[in-house]
């Protein structure tokens, strides 16, 4: 522990949490995405995310990624932020289509020149680069192709994965495949609230196949010129799914049914196939007509590739409960889930509607290493909260203090877990809501750009601090 003092740094604000037992070295980040904040449309090829955006009604507030933070410009500022918010890391996502716009052929330099940039920004700043290959902006003419449910998009994301990483690979030592292939599946081509905004289960059971299959050819390659101390992994969002506590009798069974196919859907299918080798036999069963022909011989076992971490997001757990009427089951965001949905947080929400469940957090990442002992290293990827309270933001502090708590309870109860990285830097393009909802750290002014650190900013430099060892006192 170090000597700073653990008192609040405003007056009123919540402490910083215990966080006695994270490991030596323990790693502290923020998190974006390229769509969400870097803007510059017009130096990179189109994504599935700028078609979608250009459909009537699809995001909350009509806007879309244009501009955004205009983080492409003004990256040295942005690294500026980060420095002074104390970072170890960084972790962002390159755009498929300004690396390589159309999907396929020779990655084009002006794209990568941005990245170049950003990167030696971030090492000059003494913080490490850790990259996300994929964050759901597949380039338009893949989509066009079938995108996600059709096999050939494993050899496209191959070929960029491996190209980017031999193009970079001399400074970047951190690289992850996919954030959230559930998200890219089941929100995707599932229940479509996501680009490419398709509704079809087949498709979306396709894609998460397809997904993971690109995630272990895209590991293999990169392995196969990669030195020694690369570290590579993928990003899931993991979460309990509970049945909700308050049921009649006759509920019950359903309810419970349906918590077992989500949790297969949500976190052991991925868990299983990456970890083990396997899918769960239940999910297979669940899936089976809709994976008729997809699944290969030879595939899980090129799925299962040797991983150096495995990034955790999660933002609350998931509590089921039962619904009328009943949808017809191809209806519903996932197969098997008529008769049942999402309970209403009964305690505290975030703007975004999600409950507030620190202790979820601490279970899924004391599973992991539970039920697949032979998992890598855990790093929380993704954590964070959206409210819209200004600059004073309280609330954001006591969500990001009670979520560094129970990453300390996992480790203390087994965990191995090494880093944290805060979701997100600053206020960016939120998906289908638009810019409607702040999850940054830093706020920023959509009409002049400007960034202004809220107090969570200091409260988190502040957490860091209190957790860091003392410098070696001078001799
Ligand atoms: C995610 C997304 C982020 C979201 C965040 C808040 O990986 O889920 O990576 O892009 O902005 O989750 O919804």
């Amino acid at each position: 522990m170090s000597n700073v003092s653990s008192e609040p740094v405003v007056p009123g604000a919540p402490t910083p949490p215990d966080l006695s037992g994270l490991p030596a070295g323990f790693l502290w980040g923020a998190a974006t995405a390229a769509f969400q904040i870097e803007g510059d449309v017009e130096h990179r090829g189109r994504s599935i995310w700028d078609r979608l955006c250009e459909r009537p009604g699809w995001i909350v507030d009509g806007s879309d990624a244009r501009v955004a933070c205009d983080h492409v410009n003004r990256y040295r500022g942005d690294v500026g932020l980060m420095r002074e918010l104390g970072l170890d890391a960084y972790r962002f996502s390159v755009a498929w289509p300004r690396v390589q716009p159309g999907g396929k052929g020779p990655l084009a330099a002006s794209g990568l020149a941005f990245y170049d940039r950003l990167v030696d920004a971030l090492l000059e700043g003494g913080i490490q680069p850790w990259i996300t290959q994929y964050h759901w902006d597949l380039p338009e003419e893949l989509q066009d192709a079938g995108g996600w449910a059709e096999r050939d998009v494993v050899d496209r994301f191959t070929d960029y994965a491996v190209s980017l990483h031999a193009a970079l690979g001399d400074r970047v030592r951190h690289w992850a495949t996919l954030n959230e292939p559930w998200c890219s599946a089941w929100l995707g081509y599932g229940s479509g609230e996501h680009a490419p905004g398709l509704a079809d289960h087949r498709l979306a059971a396709r894609a998460s196949h397809h997904l993971l299959l690109a995630h272990g050819r895209a590991v293999a390659g990169m392995r196969a010129q990669a030195p020694a101390d690369h570290q590579l992994g993928i990003i899931l969002n993991l979460f309990p799914v509970r049945m909700d506590g308050v049921l009649a009798a006759a509920d019950v069974r359903r309810v419970q049914d349906a918590v077992d196919r989500l949790d297969g859907l949500q976190n052991r299918w991925w868990l299983d196939a990456l970890l083990e080798g396997r899918y769960p036999a239940d999910v297979q069963a669940l899936l089976a007509t809709h994976l008729q022909g997809v699944v290969e011989d030879g595939d899980l076992g090129q799925i299962a590739q040797p991983l150096d971490f495995l990034g955790v997001n999660y933002y609350h757990d998931a509590v089921i409960t039962a619904a009328a009427p009943e949808a017809a089951d191809e209806r519903g965001p996932y197969p098997g889930m008529s008769g049942v949905g999402p309970a209403e947080p009964d305690g505290e929400a975030t703007s975004m509607g999600w409950p507030v469940t620190p202790h979820g957090l601490r279970d899924v990442l004391v599973r992991v290493g539970r039920e697949h002992p032979t998992a890598p290293p855990l790093v929380v990827t993704e954590n964070g909260s959206a409210w819209d309270d200004g600059l004073d933001d309280r609330r954001r502090v006591d969500y990001l203090y009670r979520h560094l708590a129970a990453v300390a309870d996992a480790v203390r109860a087994g965990a191995d877990v090494r880093g944290y990285f805060a979701w997100s830097l600053m206020d960016n393009f939120e998906w289908a809501c638009g810019y409607s909802q702040k999850f940054g750290l830093v706020e920023v002014d959509f009409d002049t750009l400007e960034r202004r650190p809220r107090a969570s900013f200091a409260a988190y430099r502040h957490a860091m601090d209190v957790s860091r060892p003392p410098p070696a006192p001078a001799r």
